[in-house]
């Protein structure tokens, strides 16, 4: 009897842990809706506008399976406009490539957790392979270190290893990069992507204080992709995407053509909730005509959209 009863209170324990467990679980692999297609890595919301599109479009355009994961909700400018305008104003860019309403009714939430933390993941409610991952890691200056209103560590400093740690900008989630690594490897196991596009791998990490670099919050984000690659061993095909650089190579693509519509269009209804962006492309225009000659292109520099618009260019 002493027996049975000890064994009786050993399954208890059992189903007691397990049940404790399973409210904190990871769900990754259930968060996720498809398989195959790409996942789109940007630093801020508008680097998938600037820099990987129309690529980006053309893959909602088939209905692949595409994820977006943002390391940061920071806007154009960096530092100012809420993340919660920032968020919707791109949700609002991405309806529009898909032909959903872009009046944030098109979305669904469900969040991901993972060891305790639950971070903010949307899908289009008609199309639920279209999904985005907000990851809302506090964003930098140009060269990675904090705007003087930031609390805590940015992005780069977290993984120049500046910090051990730092705070998520809705305050709910504590990163270290170990943390990150898992979640991103995690991420792309459990999505099994054919191609994973990140920003510019290759350009250098800028000194603190310099200017005309790529923003360092670009090549962090690509870099940490990278590694959590080889962390997780997982296998796919890379496509690295130019940053703030290609505004010195010849357009891409023309006005009038499809591929300029998507962007331009996805673009503005961007621009609308970030107080930093050029709000047309006559005002596009005139920003990039009114700079100064010597002014060095930023990731978070409006100045430089009208050249961004007629461009996508691979690293290599
Ligand atoms: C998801 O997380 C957000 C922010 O942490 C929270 O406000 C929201 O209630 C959560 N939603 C669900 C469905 O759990
Ligand atoms: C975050 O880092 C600080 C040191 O910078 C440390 O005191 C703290 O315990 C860390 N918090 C977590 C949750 O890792
Ligand atoms: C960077 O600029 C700030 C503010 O101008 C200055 O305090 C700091 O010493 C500079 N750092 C370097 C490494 O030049
Ligand atoms: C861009 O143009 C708008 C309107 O023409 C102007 O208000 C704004 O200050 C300009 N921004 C920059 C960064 O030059
Ligand atoms: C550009 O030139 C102006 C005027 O000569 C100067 O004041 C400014 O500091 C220069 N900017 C850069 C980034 O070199």
């Amino acid at each position: 009897m002493r027996a049975a009863g000890l064994i009786f209170r050993y399954i208890l324990l059992l189903w007691v842990v397990s049940r404790t467990t399973a409210a904190l679980a990871d769900n990754i692999a259930e968060s996720i809706h498809c398989k195959g297609g790409s996942i789109y890595f940007a630093a801020h919301p508008a680097d998938i506008l600037f820099y990987q599109t129309p690529d980006f479009y053309h893959d909602l355009y088939v209905f692949k399976c595409t994820t977006v994961v943002l390391f940061t909700s920071s806007g154009v400018g960096g530092y100012g406009t809420p993340l919660d305008s920032i968020e919707q104003g791109f949700e609002n860019a991405v309806a529009s490539m898909a032909g959903k309403p872009i009046d944030g009714t098109a979305w669904d939430q469900t969040n991901m957790t993972m060891r305790t933390r639950s971070i903010v993941s949307r899908s289009l409610k008609d199309l639920p392979n279209v999904q985005i991952i907000y990851l809302r890691l506090p964003g930098g200056m140009p060269d990675g270190q904090a705007y003087p209103g930031n609390k805590g560590g940015t992005l780069s400093q977290l993984y120049t290893q500046q910090v051990q740690n730092t705070t998520s900008s809705d305050n709910n989630n504590i990163y270290t990069l170990f943390f990150l690594n898992e979640l991103l490897s995690s991420i792309m196991s459990e999505r099994q992507a054919n191609d994973i596009c990140v920003l510019d791998y290759r350009a250098a990490l800028p000194e603190p204080n310099e200017t005309g670099c790529e923003h360092a919050d670009h090549s962090v984000s690509a870099r940490l992709v990278l590694e959590a690659m080889r962390y997780g061993r997982y296998r796919a095909n890379i496509r690295g995407y130019a940053g703030n650089i290609m505004h010195e190579f010849n357009p891409s693509f023309q006005e009038g053509t499809v591929d300029y519509a998507a962007k331009a269009e996805a673009l503005f209804h961007y621009a609308a909730f970030d107080e930093h962006m050029c709000n047309t492309r006559e005002q596009c225009l005139s920003n990039a005509s009114e700079r100064p000659t010597n002014s060095t292109a930023h990731g978070d520099d409006p100045d430089f959209v009208a050249e961004w618009l007629v461009r996508e260019y691979y690293v290599h």
